[in-house]
């Protein structure tokens, strides 16, 4: 007669060849009171991590590995991972071995044996920390830490950036289809997810210092940790996308009036050529920033680009029509406040340039 797995260990993985064969070495040895799975969840690293994960993989019926290709994402590494899992405690690691193992124990107990729904390693209680972190890195992590506070309400965290855990696998599996999956925060993500409150028990650790491979932290993750951020708070009321786009339309105010003042002052051209120069510019401004964050997972590239101006462009005229029709209606006709007669053309044309730009330049719906 077979035991059932306790555990499943997720160890989410880019281009960790150096230090694979180690987490898992040290994790088997962590667990080794528990029947135990490792799942190592790689990203098609092209240092060959899946391939020494699938050599040990061959040796040892405990550990397994899957390789996503054309995917990429710790968060959804992390998903995926523990959507194959069998055990009744779903724990996620770091596989860099900046996550010290010899707590493993605890965080599976607290869950196996003491009924938590959660457990989690916390840098920022009595024991924990952070070993040789910049102060950079410090201020950034304290930044999200405490902007990710007030999200949790419910479950509050005294470390809810971590992706060191172990989570009840029935829950996690109920949370699933509620999660975004996007960027690094994985277990934000679930704490998010759950409409109720969940039992937690908190285990310090000290954060320690990476001696192979490198961080894939960059500026990408940190943009979808707080569109992530913004979806729960407020994505019900405006879309993370709409919000993006009004932001980026708002800058572009600037923008006009910087190339407006260096036309129409600097060079002294003529305020008809100085205002259409500046239109211009601000909209090919818009267009291309909007390429870049509101649309980044469409982005258009080579001729596309070319053309998604043009028809940007020609959207935007009509929404500038648009806007200077339902202002100008309000004000003469409905004798509206000339500045709130404005403010209305504005959010007409803004959801206009919006919707119309978004099927048409990027072909979303
Ligand atoms: N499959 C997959 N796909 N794995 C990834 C990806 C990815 O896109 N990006 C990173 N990983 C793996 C790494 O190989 C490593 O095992 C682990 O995820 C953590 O990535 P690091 O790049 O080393 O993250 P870090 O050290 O900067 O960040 C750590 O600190 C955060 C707290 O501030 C991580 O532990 C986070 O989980 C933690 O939230
Ligand atoms: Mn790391």
């Amino acid at each position: 007669m077979s035991v059932p797995i306790q555990v499943s260990l997720i160890l989410p993985t880019r281009n960790e060849a150096a230090n694979i064969a180690e987490a898992i070495e040290r994790a088997k040895a962590a667990l080794s009171d528990y029947v135990h799975e490792i799942i190592v969840v790689d990203d098609n690293s092209p240092d060959g991590t899946a391939e020494i994960a699938r050599d040990i993989a061959s040796r040892d019926r405990s550990v397994r590995y899957l390789k996503r290709v054309g995917r990429r994402g710790l968060a959804s590494a992390c998903i995926e991972g523990a959507l194959t899992a069998a055990g009744e405690v779903v724990v996620v690691m770091d596989a860099d071995l900046q996550h010290d193992e010899t707590i493993l124990p605890k965080l599976v107990a607290a869950v196996l044996e003491n009924q938590s729904d959660l457990s989690v390693g916390t840098r920022y209680t009595e024991g924990g920390g952070t070993s040789d972190w910049s102060e950079e890195r410090e201020a950034q992590s304290a930044f999200a830490t405490r902007l990710a506070k007030i999200v949790l309400k419910k479950t509050p965290l005294s470390d809810p950036m971590s992706g060191f855990f172990a989570i009840r696998a029935e829950l996690f599996r109920e949370l699933v289809p509620q999660l975004s999956g996007r960027g690094f925060k994985i277990l934000l993500d679930l704490v998010f997810a759950s409409e109720k409150p969940l039992r937690v028990h908190e285990e310090p650790f000290v954060f320690r210092s990476r001696d192979a491979g490198e961080s894939k932290l960059d500026a990408p993750t940190a943009l979808q940790f707080l569109m992530m951020i913004y979806e729960r708070m407020f994505g019900h009321i405006v879309p993370v996308r709409f919000a993006l786009f009004a932001a980026v339309g708002g800058l572009g105010i600037f923008v006009h009036m910087a190339v407006l003042f260096g036309l129409f002052r600097g060079l002294e051209l003529g305020f008809v050529w100085a205002q259409t120069g500046a239109v211009v510019v601000a909209m090919t401004y818009n267009f291309l920033l909007n390429n870049i964050l509101t649309f980044s997972d469409v982005r258009l590239k080579g001729w596309g680009l070319l053309k998604g101006w043009a028809v940007f462009c020609a959207v935007c005229g009509l929404g500038a029509i648009a806007n200077v029709g339902v202002a100008t209606y309000l004000f003469n006709e409905s004798h509206v406040m000339w500045t709130v007669s404005a403010l209305a053309g504005i959010i007409v044309g803004a959801v206009w340039n919006y919707a119309m730009s978004s099927r048409f330049t990027w072909g979303q719906l």
